[in-house]
């Protein structure tokens, strides 16, 4: 996917203010800015279950939530591409799975990934069709992990879909096959997107605050 085909979000011209979307009121102090109100997410999950879907032959595709973060984008998209039509103008058979994958600490990346899946697991891949459906790309390391060691495993195709790309300097330059939005380099949360497992229950994607980052550090 090239640049031209994600919604590139720029700070300061989609800084909705939080009095203007409903947000719990225990995060009101937590969150700086509403960056993707939750409408909007939906509507572009919308738009990429179509594309996704249309890209595909008529087989099978194991589609894999990458938790935690992936879950609600998961369930969206899943749900949107039932409905959605393949290469062949049919509905496409779809398998679920899931795949834990920790990383992040605070706001940083820890630099060791650590994926849940078995050696039997893994070994059952063999010949499939994989889409793996992410929350954000970062700095990309942990996707390209996970990658590495799919890799392996001799798949018949793999594809990545990420919700967000984020904009960062620190970027090992992965990018997945499919973007809803570019975010600005801030840490952001909601959406299921967190921070230290808080913010989960947030719809809207918004830019975590220093009062946020400060209250639920570990
Ligand atoms: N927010 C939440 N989780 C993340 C982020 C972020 O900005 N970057 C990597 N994991
Ligand atoms: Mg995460």
């Amino acid at each position: 996917m090239d640049s031209s085909q994600w919604i590139d979000v720029v700070e300061d011209k989609f800084k909705y203010k939080l009095d203007h979307f409903v947000v719990p009121g225990h995060y009101k102090d937590d969150v700086e800015s509403i960056l993707i109100p939750h409408g909007i997410i939906m509507d572009r999950i919308a738009k990429l279950a179509q594309i996704i879907t249309s890209e595909y032959d008529n087989e099978r595709v194991v589609v894999a939530c990458v938790l935690k973060g992936g879950h609600q984008f998961f369930s969206d998209l899943v749900n949107l591409m039932k409905k959605a039509l393949n290469k062949e103008g049919k509905t496409l058979p779809m398998t679920l799975d899931f795949i834990r994958v920790k990383s992040y600490e605070n706001d940083k990346s820890t630099g060791n990934v650590h994926i849940s899946m078995t050696e039997k697991e893994l070994k059952e891949l063999k010949g499939k069709n994989l889409l793996l459906v992410e929350d954000i790309i970062d700095t990309g390391k942990t996707m390209q992990r996970l990658l590495e060691t799919l890799s392996k495993y001799e798949l018949k195709s793999v594809k990545v879909a990420s919700l967000l790309l984020k904009k960062t300097p620190l970027s090992c330059g992965y990018v997945p096959d499919y973007v809803g939005f570019a975010v600005p380099d801030l840490f952001v949360v909601g959406y299921c997107l967190d921070y230290n497992d808080i913010f989960r229950d947030l719809d809207h994607i918004c830019a975590i605050s220093e009062t946020g980052k400060k209250s639920y550090a570990v």
